[in-house]
């Protein structure tokens, strides 16, 4: 299903308000607060849009979350079925110590085109590279790092790799440095890391490792509008983890996920930035308006840009 080009605005305002209400909440020291407001601005402004949407990935299941959970109906219900994934605050860490690199993030597509990921970690590897074999996630690092030098005929030394700095990605962080690739090692938010590959502006050229899930999706959304390259395959430490996963119609737990698998079709993301990162800035307040900065991109239209817009606060 294609989504009308009015959904484009319709969802920028959905981010761009998500993180204003999240910014009155940065350097609190107060993850919770940071996101509650976030979630509670995300909820209000979806309602408004005409759509029978439903939350495919949102704050969790029914049990775990009032609001904006897996199943949620929103909109007016006079519009297209749309599936709505959320991370209203992405990088809880950033907005409660006033870091770079939180973001209000959201992807919208036609019913039944973007998966519905549990809330397990996931393996992931995105690159600027729009053909299949040239990075995989079951390659190693080194034949990824090679394979990747030789199409964009670069030495290891002028590759630069971005991961999420943990303790479960050693033994990859150090066959990276073996190799002699420089590392973009990030403490949180791996939905803007596996973006940077979109741009060679970001100097990143491939992003690979160990994250969430759904943050996965969401990232999917855009790599695909951006015509790279994305897999990833969902892990599942524990046999609730796979209960979970059986209901929501998982039954390979081992499966490699190809992007045009994760999303299947038309799709819209807007990351709107709540604290300045590598991707976008964050939030300016001016007397009773403030200015946000997003990066959308819609599969249909092309549209791949980064928006900066100045708003009321209502
Ligand atoms: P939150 O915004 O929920 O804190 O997530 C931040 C994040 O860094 C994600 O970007 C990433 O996918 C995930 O946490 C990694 O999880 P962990 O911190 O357990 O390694």
């Amino acid at each position: 299903m294609i989504l009308e080009k009015k959904f484009e605005d319709l969802i920028l305002t959905v981010s761009s308000r998500a993180a204003l209400c999240s910014s009155y909440f940065v350097g609190k020291k107060d993850k919770k607060a940071a996101d509650k407001a976030a979630v509670d601005s995300m909820r209000i402004e979806l309602n408004k849009i005409d759509m029978d949407g439903e939350i495919v990935i949102g704050e969790g299941e029914l049990d775990k979350a009032p609001m904006l959970y897996i199943g949620e109906k929103l909109g007016s219900k006079k519009g297209p079925k749309l599936d709505i994934a959320v991370d209203p605050l992405e990088g809880t860490n950033f907005a409660a110590n006033n870091l770079p690199g939180a973001l209000s993030v959201i992807a919208v597509s036609g019913r039944s085109n973007l998966f519905n990921a549990p809330e397990t970690y996931m393996n992931k590897i995105s690159a600027k590279v729009s053909e299949k074999g040239v990075v995989d996630l079951d390659f190693t690092i080194k034949d990824n790092i090679y394979n990747l030098c030789d199409y964009k005929s670069k030495k290891p030394k002028d590759i630069t790799t971005c991961i999420l700095d943990r303790p479960r990605h050693k033994k990859i962080i150090e066959d990276l440095k073996k190799i002699g690739v420089n590392l973009k090692l990030i403490t949180d938010g791996d939905v803007s890391g596996a973006l940077l590959v979109t741009d060679e502006k970001y100097g990143v050229d491939l992003f690979l490792g160990i994250g969430g899930g759904p943050e996965g999706v969401l990232a999917a959304s855009a790599l695909d509008s951006f015509n790279c390259f994305f897999q990833g395959r969902f892990l599942f430490e524990t046999n609730d983890d796979k209960e979970r996963a059986k209901k929501m119609g998982i039954k390979d737990f081992n499966k490699k996920y190809q992007l045009d698998e994760i999303v299947t079709g038309d799709s819209i993301f807007c990351a709107t930035g709540i604290t300045t990162g590598d991707l976008v800035s964050g939030i300016e307040l001016i007397n009773n308006e403030f200015i946000s900065e997003t990066l959308i991109t819609h599969k249909s239209t092309g549209l791949k840009k980064i928006i900066r817009k100045k708003q009321k606060i209502e």
